[in-house]
């Protein structure tokens, strides 16, 4: 696996690929790897002949009072983790290397960066789309894939890439969990075992909002509502929204709505987790 720190290097890598005649897959993460990351390695295998994986904490995306200088940094074991998935190329950039003295560019999606994250995170998701932009600029790739756990994220780069023309298809893949239904987030680590206890009631509230569907709730206040019923006796979890909206908009939903998304937020002491499903009328989990 070729380790690349120069935005030129990478460009050099991906432009090689592309001219072989190989489909080229780009993995944006901020390391911390774990199995949900590796499910997007692999799935990048299936889609395309070459895949890049790109490790970079992105100084961007974090408020002045997040976790920005305690996000986990763990290079050696994501480096061979990537090999032993079959990554052909990591770009490993500094911060620096992505926005020197004088940067002052900003990619920023209007209105869906507004709400839930966005509105709890100010400056989160122009972090993120600014970031995403540049990479797939440095690694110019016919797909990138993206976790569905960050659902809000995927729909803002899913608009980005198609107002600003960016050939490339965003793939999404879905939520890897642990077998208690914990869905994986590099900041797990953060939780002692009480959190870590009371944040499986984030993925309880998902499940408890499908089984409303599926015994005929359709009304957003009622599905809602079921995820507060579990949310609200929960002490260890202070939530930051429950909320059930379109999935392609985050919109309200309509009268005759055929598919749903449930997005949660909550805090655990100093930690933030998110979780999310979409779902049928019938209360089935659906893709993104
Ligand atoms: O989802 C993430 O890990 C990050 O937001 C991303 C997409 C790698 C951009 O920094």
């Amino acid at each position: 696996m070729k380790e690349l720190h120069r935005a030129s290097d990478a460009q050099d890598w991906a432009f090689e690929q592309r001219r072989a005649g190989r489909r080229v897959a780009l993995v944006p993460t901020m390391g911390a790897l774990h199995e949900g990351h590796l499910s997007l390695v692999r799935r990048a295998r299936e889609l395309a002949d070459a895949v890049a994986v790109s490790i970079f904490v992105n100084p961007k995306q974090f408020g002045p009072n997040e976790d920005y200088h305690r996000y986990p940094r763990t290079m050696a074991e994501d480096l061979a983790r990537l090999e032993a998935e079959g990554a052909e190329a990591a770009f490993l950039p500094d911060a620096d290397e992505m926005y020197p003295e004088g940067f002052r560019t900003w990619v920023s999606v209007e209105g869906l960066s507004d709400a839930l994250e966005g509105a709890i995170r100010p400056g989160h998701f122009r972090g993120v789309t600014t970031i995403v932009a540049k990479l797939l600029h440095v690694v110019p790739a016919h797909v990138a894939v993206f976790g569905q756990k960050d659902f809000q994220q995927l729909l803002i780069i899913r608009q980005m890439a198609h107002d600003l023309n960016i050939p490339v298809t965003i793939e999404a893949h879905p939520i890897v969990r642990e077998a208690d239904g914990l869905a994986m987030s590099s900041r797990n680590r953060y939780l002692d075992e009480a959190q870590r206890q009371s944040a499986l009631s984030l993925s309880r509230a998902l499940a408890a909002v499908r089984a409303a569907a599926a015994d005929g709730a359709d009304q957003q206040d009622d599905l809602e509502g079921a995820a507060w019923g579990v949310l609200d006796p929960e002490p260890g979890v202070v939530p930051d929204y429950a909320v059930v909206l379109d999935p392609d908009t985050l919109s309200p939903l309509s009268e005759g709505w055929s598919r749903a998304v449930c997005l949660v937020a909550g805090r655990l002491g100093a930690t933030r987790l998110i979780d999310n499903c979409v779902f049928s009328r019938a209360g089935e989990e659906l893709p993104a």
